[in-house]
């Protein structure tokens, strides 16, 4: 059984994936976080974010490993874990760049294929490109306003820098966010995280 998460910047996918996985008893899968470790590689490599070529020969010589844990996905590269560098603003600022690539969106796309089920995967485009033959799909959206104030309590902006940035992001990822026909659409700016996770457990057990 697959369930896939997708939605826009900050509108909750990890948080609630984690939930829903939890409650499930099964991992959850965040293929941001393998778009933010290649970002986060090519930038500390000084390539640029701009040449997949460049770009795909690093990440075959520095191999990256996601950790697909319930209570927190885990990255590493070799022995070192990356996992608490991804979340800086110039990752944020490099990353949708990078994930226009269609190299680097094959990288990452067969690294969550290679996975075993039963698993939640969250992102973008798992209902659609990636797991069309998911049973349980879902797309969360929220207004920008509602979507910066919560991404405050994790970055050192202001919420106007942070609401600018997930709007320029969003246009960005256009390519990348629609939801699939067949997933449900979940308005999580009235919501409480345990409600949108309610919602959806309720939906995967009927
Ligand atoms: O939670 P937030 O949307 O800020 O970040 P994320 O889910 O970690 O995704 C970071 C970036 O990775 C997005 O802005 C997209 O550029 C890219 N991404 C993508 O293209 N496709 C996915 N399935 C997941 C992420």
């Amino acid at each position: 059984m697959i369930v896939t998460i997708d939605g826009v910047a900050a509108s909750g996918k990890s948080s609630v994936s984690g939930g829903v996985a939890r409650a499930l008893g099964i991992p959850y899968v965040s293929s941001g976080l393998l778009y933010r470790a290649a970002t986060l590689l090519g930038l500390d490599a000084g390539l640029d974010l701009g040449d997949p070529g460049a770009l795909l020969a690093h990440l075959s010589t520095h191999p990256v490993r996601l950790e697909p844990l319930a209570e927190g996905n885990r990255v590493w590269q070799a022995d070192r874990e990356l996992t608490d560098d991804l979340h800086s603003t110039r990752v944020d600022k490099g990353v949708s760049v990078v994930a226009a690539h269609p190299q680097v969106r094959a990288w990452v796309d067969d690294q969550l294929r290679a996975l075993p089920e039963p698993f939640v995967a969250e992102g973008r485009d798992m209902g659609t490109a990636v797991f069309p033959h998911a049973q349980h799909k879902f797309y969360l959206t929220a207004s920008a306003r509602i979507r910066a104030q919560r991404r405050a309590k994790e970055r050192p902006d202001d919420i106007p820098d942070i609401e600018a940035a997930l709007i320029r992001r969003d246009e960005l990822d256009a390519n990348q966010i629609a939801p699939a026909a067949d997933a449900q659409v979940l308005d999580t700016g009235p919501m409480t995280l345990d409600e949108v996770i309610t919602t959806i457990l309720r939906a995967v057990r009927a």
